[in-house]
């Protein structure tokens, strides 16, 4: 995408958005144009609602104008979410070169077009023969105006996307942390891989049980950016990064693991963020941690029954192996608040069926022990059109956690399944602040009103903002 301010060349589209009512186009349509596009509307009763185009070809200076106006209904009900919506469903399908723009200041929104033309040309298409054409979108304006940032949003939501989407037997924990450490060399953080030697030498053994009966044994991905050296304050991020979910000896039906490749999109996001924040080199500290692993199945796989230590020592007793992500995250957790010294955590998994029962594919469940925290996090995902809806940590919950030969199990019964998951969670958080996003619902074929199926890479933008706008 590019900012243009002259009109220099023949698009194969000219775009021009504007409300109902609208009288005011665009800054390089001649006289004649605007005459001609008000005798149209005329004639073919063109008010502009919301998703309603009007067509028209002319000539002007010798360019051929194809003009496209596209409504977007009352400016009174207007939102972001509208125009995500309105101009996803007109770019769905269209191919080439496509010039936008708008005279009304609500529509004449950069982010939001940079944010769409992300959505509409990422695909996933390298085992593909035959790729999917792109389209490109100008943006005209007389301001001087700057998307850079938007820009890297984009590519940085892009990978995590294209981390998503990748299949299990290319995306394995070892093939994952060195994607990782190229992703730190072009990008600009630093990038730490432990081993499975090292993670049982850290006590991590909820991490390693759950990954040990894959022929990819476990590793813990540890990414560093500090931005402001004057600063002792460290953003925490923590994405769940399970390559493949089988449910281990508690095996899944098939239909269930079919996109169980997807297990690792917290971990993808996290990752995505990390990107964005050291190439926008923002001036604040972010760490992040990515607990690797497959949960596979062998004669090494651990058990339900089997009795594990976490690395902050308590004893958990181990109920489903398909319970598996809160495990690896619980030892990560630790490590991140223990070695790391974050002052916060952030944490992301696709955690549970039972958060996707609750709040369907469109808004992602978010519990926190902090309001302010919250606050700040819902206020940066609603800019990008990232859904949250924040869920409750009543301690009755934690009572169904109470084992009987143990400290604690990983699990309570059906009702409120990601809830009992949040709170166990949440006891490896200590005192910090901690924020769980459960993202089941959310990182995978949520097929929202602008968003395609496949990884969706929502949160990378929202956490982003979120590290970026700290105080
Ligand atoms: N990775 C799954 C959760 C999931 C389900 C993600 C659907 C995306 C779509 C997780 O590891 C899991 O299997 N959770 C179990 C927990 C249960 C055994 C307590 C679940 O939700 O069924
Ligand atoms: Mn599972
Ligand atoms: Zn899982």
């Amino acid at each position: 995408m590019q900012i243009v301010n002259k009109l220099e060349k023949s698009y194969d589209r000219n775009l021009i958005l504007i409300f109902e009512e609208d009288k005011n186009y665009c800054e390089y349509i001649s006289e004649e144009g605007k005459k001609l596009i008000e005798a149209l509307k005329e004639k073919n009763d063109f008010q502009g609602k919301k998703g309603e185009v009007l067509s028209l070809n002319f000539l002007q200076n010798g360019y051929l104008i194809s003009m496209d106006i596209l409504g977007f209904g009352k400016k009174e009900n207007y939102n972001e979410n509208i125009f995500r919506e309105v101009l996803f469903k007109y770019l769905t399908g269209k191919k080439g070169d496509i010039l936008v723009s708008s005279n009304n200041k609500e529509l004449n929104n950069p982010r939001l077009i940079c944010e769409i033309e992300g959505n509409i040309n990422y695909s996933f298409d390298e085992f593909k023969a035959k790729k999917d054409e792109k389209l490109n979108l100008d943006f005209f304006s007389i301001e001087n105006l700057d998307i850079s940032e938007d820009i890297v949003l984009n590519e940085a939501t892009n990978i995590t996307r294209n981390l998503v989407d990748l299949p299990a037997n290319i995306i394995n924990p070892e093939s994952l942390a060195q994607k990782v450490e190229e992703l730190g060399k072009e990008y600009g953080f630093d990038v730490e891989i432990l081993d499975d030697k090292k993670i049982q030498e850290l006590g991590m053994n909820l991490l390693y049980n759950v990954g040990k009966a894959s022929i990819t044994k476990p590793k813990l991905i540890v990414m560093r950016y500090f931005g402001d050296r004057d600063s002792k304050n460290i953003v925490g991020l923590v994405g769940k990064g399970l390559t493949y979910d089988t449910g281990g000896l508690c095996i899944k039906p098939a239909d269930s693991m079919f996109t169980m490749k997807s297990d690792m999109a917290g971990g993808a996001t996290v990752i995505g963020a990390m990107c964005a924040v050291s190439k926008n080199k923002i001036r604040k500290n972010v760490v992040a941690v990515v607990p690797a692993c497959e949960n596979s199945i062998s004669g090494e796989a651990y058990r339900p029954g089997d009795v594990i230590k976490a690395m902050n020592g308590e004893y958990v007793e181990i109920i489903n192996t398909d319970a598996e992500g809160r495990l690896a995250l619980a030892d990560a957790i630790t490590y991140i608040i223990e070695k790391e010294k974050v002052d916060e955590v952030v944490e992301l998994s696709t955690l549970t069926g039972a958060m996707v029962v609750a709040l369907g594919t469109f808004v992602t469940g978010v519990f926190s022990n902090n309001d302010k925290n919250y606050l700040e996090l819902e206020n940066s995902c609603k800019k990008y059109g990232e859904r949250i809806w924040r869920m409750p940590l009543d301690e009755e919950f934690k009572e169904l956690l109470k084992s009987d030969v143990a400290d604690i199990k990983h699990m309570g019964n059906r009702w409120g399944g990601a809830i009992t998951a949040a709170k166990f969670l949440e006891n490896f958080a200590k005192d910090i602040s901690w924020t769980h996003m459960d993202i089941a619902g959310t990182a995978y074929d949520n097929t929202s009103k602008w968003l395609k199926k496949g990884a969706s890479g929502v949160h990378v933008k929202g956490l982003y903002d979120y590290c970026k706008n700290k105080e």
